[in-house]
């Protein structure tokens, strides 16, 4: 397979968890016979610095001519006084909407070396294996009209029909090929698109018999995700309630360093960033944990270019590597092996390889 993939470093850690993330893809590359054409750009912070844009034109045009998109992150003191259009998180918001990236997924899975390391008790976490889908681009973030003086300001909460569809139609699809439940949040008691989200995911649900539906409202989904996180599968919520909830749900596992997330369109084409954002104070010294990128990596194949067996030995390389005692600072413990960015990069890749020579090993004796 050939595919050209933007690479968006951005800010802050961005750049240097992105760099172990491009080793991982390109060692994954060469063992199993694709090329990936990598091209960079700007954006957030570095963008402004270079352009005075967070999102240049020529990032969106070397971004059209790809497959998919690997982001870093965006953002730091720097630019913190700038007006709204120059600020760094502007870009993410504008490369979203331009490519119609409407599917958010975050997945949260326990992983029991690093049940430790969660703030909520092992018997709580130790089963916990959930996906958030938030829809991207519309609702209270985009809805116009809205307006702000000194002594009144307005956001409008808008959805049409088309846009809740696809999103709830992708939720259904990706629960099919889970366990088979979805909770669809919203806030129906009180809010008329709401009211209509609910109305479209009964709807829909004829056309998925094997997925079984529950409706939860958002404020007791919040309680629910942290005294019985074990408890979801799919999750399909608005915007704003998927942005607040997927935060609270990042925290279950212990630490945002190993959450990859994927925004995704119709036609499969993603961006793939950290949950994380560009922890400025970690920035320069190489100690970040690139574990979260490189595992956006492994959404990148699969979701869009269906490379599952790709995607999964990228996982179990990055949970062999946690299972042999090697962290970064981040989910250090006092048992643990403290590893800087590159050296725990280093781990995944040596991981990488060994399986390819005991692959070669086994193909010989067959
Ligand atoms: N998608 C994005 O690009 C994105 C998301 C969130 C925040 N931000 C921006 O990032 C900047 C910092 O924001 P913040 O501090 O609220 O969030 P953050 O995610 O950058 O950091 C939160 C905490 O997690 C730690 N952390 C984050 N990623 C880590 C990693 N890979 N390895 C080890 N530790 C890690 C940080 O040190 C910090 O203690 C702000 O400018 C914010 O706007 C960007």
């Amino acid at each position: 397979m050939e595919k050209k993939i933007t690479i968006l470093p951005g800010d802050g850690i961005g750049p240097e968890v992105v760099a172990s993330a491009v080793e991982v893809l390109q060692a994954v590359g060469k063992r199993f016979q694709h090329t990936f054409h990598i091209a960079y750009a700007t954006i957030g912070g570095a963008a402004i610095d270079q352009h005075e844009d967070p999102l240049p034109q020529e990032t969106i045009e070397l971004c059209e001519q790809s497959d998919a998109i690997l982001l870093g992150a965006v953002g730091g003191p720097k630019w913190d006084q700038n007006p709204a259009e120059l600020r760094p998180e502007k870009g993410l918001l504008r490369i979203r909407k331009h490519f119609d990236l409407f599917s958010n997924l975050r997945p949260v899975q326990a992983v029991p070396s690093l049940i430790k390391a969660s703030p909520l008790k092992d018997d709580l976490v130790k089963d916990v294996d959930l996906l958030i889908v938030r829809e991207l681009t519309g609702g209270l973030y985009f809805g116009e009209p809205r307006k702000r003086t000194d002594e009144e300001a307005l956001d409008s909460l808008v959805y049409t029909r088309p846009e809740i569809e696809r999103i709830v139609e992708n939720a259904f699809e990706l629960a099919r090929v889970r366990r088979g439940k979805l909770t669809s949040v919203d806030k129906a008691n009180v809010l008329d698109t709401s009211r209509l989200w609910r109305q479209i995911v009964d709807e829909k649900k004829a056309q998925y018999p094997d997925v079984e539906v529950e409706h939860s409202l958002v404020d007791s989904t919040a309680m629910k995700l942290i005294t019985n996180p074990g408890a979801y599968d799919v999750i399909v919520t608005e915007n704003m309630f998927g942005d607040i909830l997927s935060d609270e749900a990042s925290v279950i596992t212990g630490s945002l360093g190993v959450l990859p997330s994927a925004s995704i369109r119709s036609d499969n084409f993603g961006l793939y960033e950290p949950v994380h954002g560009s922890a400025p104070e970690l920035a320069g010294r190489g100690i970040a944990n690139p574990a979260a990128t490189i595992l956006s990596v492994a959404m990148m194949l699969r979701y869009s270019f269906g490379l599952k067996e790709e995607a999964a030995e990228i996982e179990r390389a990055v949970n062999a590597v946690f299972e042999d005692g090697y962290f970064t600072a981040d989910l250090a413990t006092p048992d643990s092996r403290v590893l800087t960015t590159n050296e725990w990069t280093e781990k995944v890749l040596n991981e990488l390889d060994t399986s390819f020579v005991s692959d070669s090993i086994m193909t010989t004796y067959i």
